[in-house]
């Protein structure tokens, strides 16, 4: 057996970590998981309150999944996406019965970020047209062009990106200035003007599309009224463009609705790019949808997209055996009730703890925004700046404290796996009133 020091040792010798400067990573060596804990090499237990990077829906080391995956390996791994296989078969139908409106067919990928790479070749070849429109504050993937469709500032580095992205303004009620004594819905209306506004300057004969996240996530989960998306899909067919929302975070139950934008019936899309919950990470999967119209268009159209691994096997079995767990332990629906409690604890938290500005989100996907003072609404930590001392010294005391979860400048997610119960909600609610009591000590108010 491998000591717990030189998995570390070795990880930071022979591997790189994303997103970051090598030299400060400290990893916990991780073991094994189950359900909703993770154990590291030294048997110490982690409350998972992110589901790892609010992909792990199911929970960690799901029996059925497991199975299935062992089943499909011995049977069968990988065919060139020419061939096909029953999982194939049976995946594309699932998603066809799971997916909102028309959307029927789907590409299947690796990931997040190819699926939103998908997502806009497919709407540049059928529309003809180039631009796509997007949000400063989303977050799309890394490649060039997935990362220059996100405005979130993982894109800087890389810059100039992909010429082709324009970027829209942020419906953000608790910070953009025209929501003062605005209701959301009358803010969200104006920054909807405004997207139309910047097609008409764009061109709409150049626009291809807007993407935009069904539910709003690493960017701190700001997310609009259904008016907003209303007014998109409006404005996509005032103006011949595509609607397409990227649910790689937001799908598969995260915000108590199987997508994140069932919450707005009326704003149907034409793509949908999903990963992340599809398989909850025990098969990296990534899915394009599209409608049956575009899908129509592909008949006799080429689809200029392609991956060695498109459709793989192994992950269609994954994500069959995953859906199937979402639909027998009724998740979506659970989402929404344990949504509901850990909403209730994080607002009975915000009465003790000043630092807490806003509790933003829908199920169980749940963001806190701290600051430095209510009223002026300073963050403790800025803006893609290096972490405050006290956001330091907060995510450090959830980790020594059991509870794993991602704590990004101001803010701090909580979405746990959907499998999670009210008691092991109220488990890491009890250890983030311990984190948020260190907070409070650099209040100003
Ligand atoms: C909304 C959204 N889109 C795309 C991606 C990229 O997905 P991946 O990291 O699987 O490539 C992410 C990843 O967090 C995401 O949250």
């Amino acid at each position: 057996m491998v000591a717990p020091a030189d998995i570390v040792q070795k990880s930071k010798d022979y591997t790189l970590l994303s997103w970051s400067a090598q030299g400060a990573w400290n990893p916990i060596p991780i073991e094994r998981g189950e359900g909703v804990y993770v154990y590291d090499a030294h048997g110490k237990r982690y409350l998972d309150w992110s589901s790892q990077l609010v992909n792990v829906n199911i929970g960690h080391s799901h029996p059925h999944v497991v199975r299935a995956i062992q089943e499909q390996v011995a049977k069968l791994c990988y065919v060139e996406p020419s061939s096909t296989t029953g999982p194939r078969a049976r995946l594309g139908e699932l998603m066809a019965e799971i997916t909102p409106g028309s959307l029927t067919k789907t590409l299947f990928c690796n990931g997040g970020t190819d699926a939103v790479e998908n997502a806009m070749k497919i709407a540049r070849l059928y529309t003809g047209r180039q631009k796509i429109l997007t949000r400063y504050r989303s977050y799309h993937g890394g490649t060039f062009a997935a990362a220059s469709a996100g405005g979130d500032p993982r894109r800087l580095a890389n810059e100039p990106g992909v010429p082709w992205i324009v970027r829209m303004p942020d419906p953000y009620a608790y910070r953009t200035p025209l929501y003062q004594g605005r209701t959301q819905e009358e803010g969200d209306a104006i920054i909807a003007d405004m997207v139309e506004e910047i097609v008409q300057m764009e061109g709409p004969e150049y626009c291809a599309a807007i993407l935009v996240e069904g539910y709003s996530g690493t960017s701190g989960v700001i997310q609009p009224s259904g008016v907003y998306y209303q007014r998109l899909r409006e404005i996509c067919d005032k103006y011949g463009l595509l609607l397409m929302v990227d649910e790689v975070m937001s799908g598969f139950g995260r915000t108590g609705e199987w997508f994140g934008i069932d919450h707005y019936p009326s704003a149907m899309p034409d793509v949908l790019a999903t990963a992340k919950g599809i398989t909850c990470g025990y098969v990296p999967l990534g899915a394009t949808v599209v409608s049956d119209k575009i899908a129509r268009y592909f008949d006799d159209h080429t689809l200029w997209a392609g991956l060695t691994y498109s459709s793989h096997t192994l992950a269609m079995a994954a994500g069959i055996a995953t859906i199937e767990v979402y639909r027998s332990e009724n998740l979506i629906e659970r989402s929404r009730e344990m949504g509901k409690v850990l909403r209730q604890g994080l607002m009975d938290l915000a009465e003790k703890h000043p630092v807490i500005g806003d509790i933003r989100g829908a199920g169980l996907h749940q963001l806190i925004e701290i600051v430095k003072n209510r009223d002026t609404r300073e963050p403790m930590s800025p803006f893609n700046g290096a972490p405050s001392e006290a956001m330091k010294k907060a995510a450090a005391y959830l980790k020594s404290h059991g509870v794993s979860t991602i704590v990004r400048w101001n803010m701090i997610f909580n979405t746990p796996p959907l499998i999670i119960t009210e008691a092991q909600i109220q488990e890491g609610l009890h250890v983030m009133d311990g984190a948020l009591s260190i907070l409070d000590e650099y209040y100003e108010g």
